[in-house]
Order: C-alpha cells, then sequence, then structure tokens
C-alpha cells in the first residue's frame, strides 16, 4: 500500500447550525434509524425510495443479481419523462421555474414546468412522426448547455430512445467513435455555442463526424445564427417541433430499459460506454437529491456542471425536475467577462444551493474575495462540490468566503459508473471536516479494503469498494459486458471496485485520494492515460507515448506526456513537434485532453516484461525523486530527454 499513504491530518469538524436543522429534510433523530436499517436491508430501503416515483405498472421484484448484472424493480413500468413533467402538471408545481437559462451574454429564458412540458411533448412527437425514432434507438446530443439539450434529453426518455449526450468540446474523432459505438440514428446539436464572447462552430465538428457514420440517418440543428444553411439531412431544430401539438403521451417503459449511455474514460485506450437504465436510476438520484441537497419547493439550485458529463444528467436534469425543483443552467465560462461572473449569477437569481467543482472553487479562490464580496448572495443556504478531491483549504475558503460560516457543504463523492451520489455528508445530520465526503449514504454499502480485499482498519490507507449492489449502478458497458466485469467486478471479488484509493478515520469518516489505476482527473474531468497516449501514437512522428496525470494545484492533475519520436536523428525544430502534438491530441479527443506538457525522450523507464514505469514518470513529472522499488527496471537510465 506504498501509494496510498494517508497524508491528511484535518481535524477542524462543523456542525449544521440549528437553523439548518430544524427544517432539515431528514432529521438526526431520524438519521440513526434510517441508516442502520438501510445498512441492515438495503433493497428494503431503496423499495421505499422507488415508492417517491410515479410508476404505471408497479415492480414484481425488487432486486434481481447475477454479477455482475442488476435488474432493480424488474417488470415495473414508468418514464423519466413524466416523472420530470407531467406529474408535477397536476400540483402548483405546474406554474413554478422548471429551468433558468443564462446565456454568456446576458440573455436569459424561464420556462415553467407547463413550458417545458410543452416543448418536450412537441420534440417527441417530430421524434415519432418525422424522425421515425422509436423505443430502443439510440440518440446522439451535441449540444451547449440550453434549454433545448434538456427538452431533447426528457423528448428521448418519453419514447424510450436512449440519449447518449457527448459532451460538446470533444473532438468530431471522438464524436464519430461514440455516435458509430451506440448506433445511433439521429444527432441532435446547434450551429453555434458562445464561449468567452466568441461563436464555436459545432456543426462543423458534426458534419465531420457523420461523415464517416453510416448509421446516421438525421442532423437536427438548432440554428441560432441566421445565416446558417443546412443541406442533406440536416433539419431545424425548430422546424419540425414548432408546428407539433403541445401535448403527448408519455410511453411506459420498463424499469430495465436504457435511459441514457454515457461515456467515460478507463484504463484503455477506447472510452467506456456506461449504460444507465430508467427506474433504479431515477430512484437513486430523486432519493440522493433529496436528502443531500436538501431540497426545498422554494431553492433555486445551481449546478454548474455540464450535460455533457454524468453530473448534468443526475443533478441538473433528472434528480432535480423529478422533484419539481428549480434547475438553473448557464451556457458560458464562469469568469466571463469577469472574475465574479459565477457570484453575480448566484446573487442576481437569488440561488439557494450552489453545486460546482474543487477545480472551479480553486481559481475562484487564487483570483482574489474582493470578487465574491461584491455579491451578497444572502439566498445561499447550501454548498455543494464533486469532481475530484477538495483540499481542506478550498473547503474553508468556500465555506467562509462563499458560504459566510451559514451553510453546509456537501462533498459529494460518485462516478459516472455509480449513476447517483454515494459518499456524502447529509447536511441536517452529518457533522462535516474539510477534505472528507464524510458518510456513504444510506444503503449504499462502503468500505475500503486492502490488496486482498479485507476491510482495512481506521486511517489504514487502500481501495474504495462498494459490497452491495445499489438502484443507480450502470448496468454494463455497452457492446462490452466483458469489460464491465474485467473493470469492476474481478478485482476484489464480489465488490464493485471504484478505482479510487481512500482512508477511513476513526469516526468512520472516508476520506478520498483520488485514483488509483492509469486513469487522471483533469479539472474533474476524467481522461484515461491511454486515450491520450493512443492518440498520440497515432501522429506520424510518433514512436512511443506515456501520459501521467502529476498534482496541479489548480486542475487537480495536468497531463505530462512523454514523447519517443521516430526520426530523433533528423529531428531540427522541436518545439513545432511539441505544438504539432499538442494540436494533435486536442483534435483526436478535445481540448481537455491537450497535454500540458510534452517532453521528448529517448527512452522510457520500463518493467523487464515491457510495462512502463509511471509511477517513475509521475515522480519524475513532478520533480520528485523516486523512493519506490526501482530494481525491476529493464533501463536504469529512466528517461534520456532529448530536450
Ligand atoms: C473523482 C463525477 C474525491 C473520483 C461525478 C471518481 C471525487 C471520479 C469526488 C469519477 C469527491 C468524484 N472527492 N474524488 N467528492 N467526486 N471524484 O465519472 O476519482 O466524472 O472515481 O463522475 O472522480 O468521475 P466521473
Amino acid at each position: 500500500m506504498s501509494q496510498i499513504e494517508t497524508v491528511l491530518k484535518e481535524t477542524r469538524e462543523f456542525a449544521p447550525s440549528q437553523e439548518f436543522v430544524a427544517r432539515a429534510n431528514l432529521q438526526p433523530s431520524e438519521y440513526q434509524r434510517v441508516f442502520a436499517e438501510a445498512a441492515r436491508n438495503p433493497i428494503q430501503f431503496w423499495e421505499g425510495a422507488a415508492r417517491n416515483i410515479d410508476w404505471f405498472q408497479p415492480w414484481q421484484k425488487t432486486f434481481e443479481w447475477k454479477e455482475p448484472h442488476a435488474k432493480w424493480f424488474v417488470g415495473g413500468q414508468l418514464n423519466a419523462s413524466y416523472n420530470c413533467l407531467d406529474r408535477h402538471l397536476k400540483t402548483d408545481t405546474k406554474n413554478k421555474l422548471a429551468l433558468i437559462w443564462e446565456g454568456e451574454d446576458g440573455h436569459t429564458t424561464r420556462l415553467t414546468y407547463q413550458e417545458l412540458f410543452e416543448r418536450v411533448c412537441q420534440l417527441a412527437n417530430a421524434m415519432e412522426s418525422k424522425l421515425d425514432l422509436r423505443a430502443g434507438d439510440f440518440a446522439a446530443i451535441y449540444m451547449p448547455l440550453v434549454p433545448e439539450a434538456v427538452v431533447t434529453m426528457l423528448a428521448c426518455a418519453r419514447i424510450g430512445v436512449t440519449h447518449s449526450v457527448i459532451f460538446a468540446g470533444f473532438s468530431a474523432h471522438a464524436v464519430r467513435d461514440r455516435i458509430n459505438d451506440a448506433r445511433c440514428k439521429v444527432v441532435f446539436t446547434a450551429d453555434e455555442t458562445y464561449r468567452k464572447g466568441q461563436p464555436l462552430n459545432l456543426i462543423s465538428i458534426v458534419r465531420q463526424a457523420v461523415a464517416e457514420c453510416p448509421g446516421v440517418q438525421h442532423t437536427v440543428v438548432l440554428t441560432r445564427n441566421a445565416s446558417t444553411h443546412l443541406s442533406g439531412r440536416e433539419v431545424a431544430y425548430q422546424a419540425i417541433s414548432e408546428a407539433q401539438p403541445k401535448t403527448h403521451t408519455a410511453k411506459p417503459i420498463d424499469a430495465e430499459h436504457p435511459l441514457f449511455v454515457l461515456y467515460t474514460s478507463g484504463t484503455t485506450g477506447k472510452p467506456k460506454g456506461i449504460l444507465h437504465t430508467t427506474g433504479g436510476y431515477l430512484t437513486g438520484v430523486n432519493q440522493t437529491a433529496r436528502w443531500v441537497f436538501d431540497l426545498k419547493p422554494n431553492d433555486i439550485y445551481w449546478c454548474t456542471a455540464d450535460i455533457g458529463w454524468i453530473t448534468g444528467h443526475s443533478y441538473v436534469v433528472y434528480g432535480i425536475l423529478s422533484l419539481g425543483m428549480t434547475s438553473l443552467i448557464y451556457e458560458g465560462v464562469l469568469n466571463h467577462p469577469h472574475p465574479g461572473r459565477i457570484w453575480e449569477i448566484a446573487d442576481r437569481h437569488k440561488v439557494t444551493i450552489l453545486y460546482t467543482a474543487p477545480t472551479a472553487i480553486r481559481s475562484f479562490m487564487r483570483a482574489g474575495e474582493e470578487h465574491p464580496n461584491k455579491y451578497p448572495m444572502a439566498s445561499l443556504r447550501l454548498l455543494g462540490t464533486v469532481g475530484e478531491p477538495i483540499n481542506p483549504e478550498a473547503w474553508i475558503w468556500y465555506q467562509q468566503t462563499i458560504g459566510k460560516g451559514r451553510c453546509p457543504i456537501v462533498d459529494t463523492w460518485w462516478q459516472t459508473e455509480t449513476g447517483g451520489i454515494m459518499i456524502s455528508p447529509i447536511p441536517g445530520v452529518v457533522p462535516t471536516k474539510p477534505g472528507s465526503a464524510t458518510k456513504p449514504f444510506p444503503g449504499i454499502l462502503a468500505d475500503i479494503v486492502d490488496e486482498n480485499g479485507k476491510s482495512c482498519g481506521p486511517n489504514e490507507g487502500g481501495y474504495l469498494v462498494i459490497k452491495h449492489p445499489w438502484p443507480s449502478m450502470a448496468r454494463t458497458i455497452l457492446g462490452d459486458p466483458d469489460r464491465f466485469r474485467d473493470a469492476y467486478w474481478t478485482r476484489f471479488p464480489g465488490m464493485y471496485f471504484t478505482g479510487d484509493g481512500a482512508h477511513k478515520d476513526a469516526q468512520g469518516y472516508f476520506w478520498i485520494k483520488g485514483r488509483v489505476d492509469d486513469v487522471i482527473n483533469v479539472s474533474g474531468h476524467r481522461l484515461g492515460t491511454m486515450e491520450i497516449e493512443s492518440a498520440l501514437v497515432s501522429h506520424p512522428s510518433v514512436a512511443e507515448a506515456a501520459v501521467v496525470g502529476p498534482p496541479d494545484e489548480l486542475k487537480g492533475q495536468s497531463i505530462v506526456a512523454f514523447v519517443i519520436p521516430k526520426d530523433i536523428a533528423n529531428l531540427t525544430d522541436l518545439s513545432a513537434l511539441e505544438q504539432s502534438l499538442k494540436r494533435h491530441v486536442a483534435n483526436e479527443i478535445g481540448a481537455i485532453a491537450r497535454p500540458d506538457r510534452i517532453l521528448l525522450t529517448r527512452t522510457l523507464p520500463k518493467t523487464r516484461s515491457g510495462k512502463i514505469m509511471r509511477r517513475l514518470l509521475k515522480d519524475f513529472a513532478a520533480g520528485k525523486t523516486t523512493s519506490g522499488d526501482t530494481t525491476t527496471l529493464e533501463n536504469p537510465n529512466l528517461v534520456d530527454l532529448i530536450k
């Protein structure tokens, strides 16, 4: 366990205020009982949670398990779109805001539940009558964070079409591979989005991708620029939905019907299509949103994540709308056109709950507290973080400077694969410690184990595992069930392996350290080192490449690539090659994967069996001398840098 050292020595503890506790959705008096009962019988606990969802047909069997494939609420029928829309139209929620959208230029759109419902119905009608989409089909969504993107997700769910949202920052190659992997019939996109005041063309990327996607029958384009010209199989989003009826009967969908696929990085080059189904997923995100965000009817909730990531799926769309809450979305950069933009938005829209990433918090901390101090943000009552470990310093800054000491902080640990929050404080109940995600959610049996799968003692570093299936867990990797088993269920028999290292303290609080595999976490986004390596070696001048993610103060981890060029003897312009490699990776995967540093080298440290010793490269990139064992090295000369 030498890689997993227990270094944190954080002892501060914060209890929620009396005022917060008095109104909390889950009361301290109930918590012990709920937690203990859920641990004894998680299936019964989740069955209770599923009763908060509207079902067209009750389930016959709560849980079926053939490791590693779970089924929850077998035989039940429901509709995720119905649960996010129709059921609220029977109450006052009908006229409440479902979405508040703000564009980078300050424009806002507000949609009530009734209005959102009508838009979703129109698009669902168009999908059936104009696009020939049916339950069982897959559709790709490559859209900026606009209301129409949420409408498209909910319209797919309404008719049983499985959506695959692809973050609108991925390159044409990445988009093409994802579309083809899921055999998407239709792609939804927009002609452009705006970043830092500049238009960014999306449709050209989609066009380039779709040219190599034989299965795509239509591209539906939200046109925002009057001069965009559509051709061939492209149709305007507005044109197909406008004339459609504003009602539509949601289709009853089997609980285990796939709601969406979402691609995420793993330890090999190919991204994994994580498949989530309907009943269990909705149950999980609804229950966790209710307790972790302690949502109340008057809350204005803002999660800054894009819908291209799991956080956007679960806690911008499905968890939040299924509870009838108001969800704010912002299409733009959080520090544009000024460093306090995020606080300005929170203040103007009277946001009560803010959920963002540690990377963002660290960068705002660095920008200085004079920016948040310009905005009272008096409405804020709860703050959350997700995506990577938060360092205690940033946690305290968030709590003091943004929360003014009055808002509990929920540091939520979870993954694309888990669907919903797994380890997090329940804010009225669990005292927080800066840097700790605290305790597992009721019904989640998390533990930390050693190499042999044996539970670790207090403060002993080990591997984070989940010991009982839960409803919102991924069902498989699309088209590759073997990889699903290998990646998560073979390392520790009978347990789900998260890929994260962690320890528990004497009070049973979980402290997550980060990945123990070849996945790096840059600004809260997971990237596989192999994925970037395959992109690098596809460049004509590259013979071999190894990518590591040394710690970075701001981004969590940075991307450093060690590259052996092919024709070393004739290399003249090193910096031109470096630039070309960076561009190439951005082109193959997307700008998020662009290496921060490229180190051109003649050799890479390898074991005698030919495995690259990444640990050494990581130490090297971080400027550390290597302390670990190097006796298995084939070439004792670590890296022979050209430059
Ligand atoms: C990391 C994001 C520490 C972790 C929802 C996990 C965290 C990966 C936290 C999943 C947290 C996420 N504390 N680490 N609160 N939240 N992580 O799939 O390494 O994009 O395995 O899901 O992010 O990233 P993903």
